[in-house]
């Protein structure tokens, strides 16, 4: 059977696209094989000034490949992944294989239930706190793909935490490039990428944290008194590794969406090469933060719109669209 006129390749690509995205820059291509589908890096989608080496890119297209992942096994089919199965070609990120059928288990379904669900909430998250099971769980998820999520429970290292995300964003606040790529990621109108405005938060009344795509005309709100911040780390830094953590993050963000919790990112610190640094050594030294994020209870927002996967997927050897 041609894939490209599978059922399951079809729906699996249309969760792929719903990952999260740095700017929902989408930066990933999608090729077609007889059996298999390719993840590969959309080089020309790589934002330049607050993603330089691509970290956040590769984070990106990770999250796609768990999604693909997830909804293969949902609809009863196994998948086998090899991360950078061509040494000489960087932007293959990864290859999914299908193989045989497969029952899937009650934690797939869920998984894969939770990613049309799964959105960025900048909004206030109510003060009720994540239980102890819920962070057990968000840190499972993590270590499930390989990496560590480090959850910032303790009140000194989340006001040192929050203190870089303040002190990066102030940073990135003067940079006329972030700016000048932040605006142009910006949407005034629908299109099928980038940050629509409605998807902004409101601005913080005071509050410990510092988003991004904030909603300057509205007045501002009070956020959660303690949020629960979550910085995603991995034992070392290779480009695979991103690929890994990318993974991890979209497990925890599936997992925490399906148990009702809320997510939204604070990558500031992580952008700037020495603040970045900063965060490592908060966190003992010997982990590299990938993203950060804070976790919790908020009340429902709104999603933004993908590429449609025409656009996203080719087949591997002739380059066509399906
Ligand atoms: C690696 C990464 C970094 C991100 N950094 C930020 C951020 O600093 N601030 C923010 O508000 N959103 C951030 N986002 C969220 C994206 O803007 C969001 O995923 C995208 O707009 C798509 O929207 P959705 O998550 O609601 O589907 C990040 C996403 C990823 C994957």
């Amino acid at each position: 059977m041609v894939l490209t006129r599978s059922p399951v390749v079809t729906e699996a690509l249309r969760a792929a696209v719903r990952a999260p995205s740095p700017h929902n820059s989408q930066p990933w291509i999608f090729e077609l094989g007889p059996d298999t589908v390719d993840v590969v890096l959309d080089e020309s989608r790589i934002l330049d000034a607050c993603d330089p080496d691509a970290r956040e890119a590769r984070l990106a297209c990770g999250a796609a490949l768990l999604n693909l992942r997830l909804a293969i096994a949902a609809a009863g089919r196994v998948s086998e992944v090899e991360l950078a199965p061509e040494r000489a070609r960087p932007s293959l990120l990864a290859r999914v294989t299908l193989g045989p059928r497969h029952r899937p288990t009650a934690a797939e379904r869920r998984l894969a239930a939770a990613i049309p669900r799964r959105y960025s909430n900048r909004h206030p998250f109510t003060d009720e706190p994540v239980p102890l099971r819920l962070r057990t769980a968000v840190r499972e998820a993590a270590r499930e793909e390989g990496a560590r999520l480090v959850l910032v429970d303790e009140a000194g290292l989340l006001e040192a935490t929050a203190g870089l995300i303040r002190r990066a964003d102030h940073v990135q606040g003067l940079d006329t490039a972030f700016q000048r790529e932040l605006r142009a990621w910006t949407r005034q109108t629908a299109e099928d990428d980038g940050v629509p405005t409605y998807a902004g938060g409101p601005r913080s009344a005071g509050g410990l944290l510092a988003g991004r795509y904030v909603n300057e005309g509205g007045a501002p709100r009070v956020f959660e008194q303690d949020p629960l911040v979550a910085v995603l780390t991995t034992p070392n830094d290779a480009p695979i590794s991103q690929v890994r953590a990318g993974c991890a993050m979209q497990r925890v963000l599936l997992t925490a969406t399906d148990a009702g919790l809320s997510a939204s990112f604070y990558s500031q610190p992580v952008e700037i090469t020495a603040i970045r640094a900063e965060l490592r050594d908060l966190l003992g030294g010997t982990v590299h933060p990938q993203t950060v994020f804070r976790l919790g209870y908020g009340y429902p927002g709104v999603k933004t719109p993908r590429r449609p996967i025409e656009e996203v997927a080719r087949d591997r050897d002739t380059g066509e669209r399906p």
